[in-house]
């Protein structure tokens, strides 16, 4: 699969929560050849602070040739590109690893867990496309706050999937665990489920396709310097006691192939 590096010029800059943003970067060779669950190495920095890119999932593709990405600010990489502005332009380099493979002759069942929703928008975009009907298909997004998930409803809703919220707080949909509706619902038969969120999510979501026997691919994150297979540092031990590298393997996994921390 062939990768690119771009001088993406930033179109539009959103800021969500005060520390969640979302940028529109114009790249089209990425643009054209990204796949749902793949991420990008973007270079935050001008010199060498921080010297290493930050890798960030691909939120979004459009037509037009532009990608987005959903960020928290957490540490120097991510304040820097809370601060770019429209017209300023960021390296990027991708798409890189596997993304999700798509079971379009099932119902799917999409999760997503706080900034692990970002790279649900595509899926969905994708999964509906190709499926051309997505009524029978269901999204459910888990976040602390509704702060963190309402700004993002009016971009899922025109696909026609049906969509579920939960937070911790209470304050949008089930109080509680985005999980906690999975395991209260009737799910559709033969579905797959595919999820993004933090570990533990994941690791219960792991746990809950299993016991029901159902098919579930999620992606997951790791510290990445290369995000190219020439580092080591994002392995994770797999389900066989092997290491996985999941810049090159993953980040989406059959959740059945992973070692889970319960
Ligand atoms: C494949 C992949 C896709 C990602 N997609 C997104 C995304 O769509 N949106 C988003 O907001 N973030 C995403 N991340 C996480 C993002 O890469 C990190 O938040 C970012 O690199 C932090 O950079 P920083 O310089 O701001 O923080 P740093 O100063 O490098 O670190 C700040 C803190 O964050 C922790 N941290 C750094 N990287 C990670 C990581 N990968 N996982 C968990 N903790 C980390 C550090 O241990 C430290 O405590 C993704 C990570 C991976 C591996
Ligand atoms: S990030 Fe360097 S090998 Fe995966």
């Amino acid at each position: 699969m062939s990768q690119y590096q771009e001088n993406a010029t930033v179109t539009h800059v959103e800021q969500f929560t005060a520390t969640n943003y979302r940028l529109t970067l114009d790249c089209p060779a990425v643009a054209g050849s990204a796949r749902p669950g793949q991420f990008v190495m973007i270079r935050t920095g001008r010199g060498k602070d921080p010297l290493l890119r930050r890798p960030f999932s691909i939120h979004q593709t459009s037509r037009d040739g532009t990608i987005q990405i959903y960020f928290k600010v957490v540490g120097r990489g991510t304040d820097i590109l809370a601060h770019v502005k429209k017209q300023e332009t960021l390296s990027i380099f991708g798409p890189l690893g596997r993304g999700y493979r798509l079971n379009t002759g099932t119902p799917s069942v999409i999760v997503g867990g706080g900034l692990g929703i970002a790279p649900l928008l595509f899926l969905v975009q994708e999964n509906c496309r190709v499926k051309k009907d997505c009524t029978e298909d269901l999204i459910v997004l888990g976040a602390r706050e509704r702060i963190e998930i309402e700004p993002l409803l009016d971009d899922f809703r025109p696909f026609g999937i049906r969509i579920m919220t939960a937070t911790d707080d209470g304050s949008l949909g089930h109080h509680g665990f985005a999980l906690g509706i999975l395991e209260s619902m009737q799910l559709p038969s033969g579905c797959t489920v595919y999820g993004c969120g933090p570990e533990p999510m994941l690791a219960g979501l792991s746990s809950f396709c299993a016991s029901r026997g159902l098919p579930c691919q999620v992606s997951v994150e790791s510290v990445m310097a290369c995000g190219m297979g020439a580092c080591l540092g994002c392995s994770r031990p797999d389900s066989k006691g092997n290491y996985t590298h999941v810049c090159l393997n993953g980040p989406v996994y059959n959740a059945e192939d992973l070692q889970w921390k319960m």
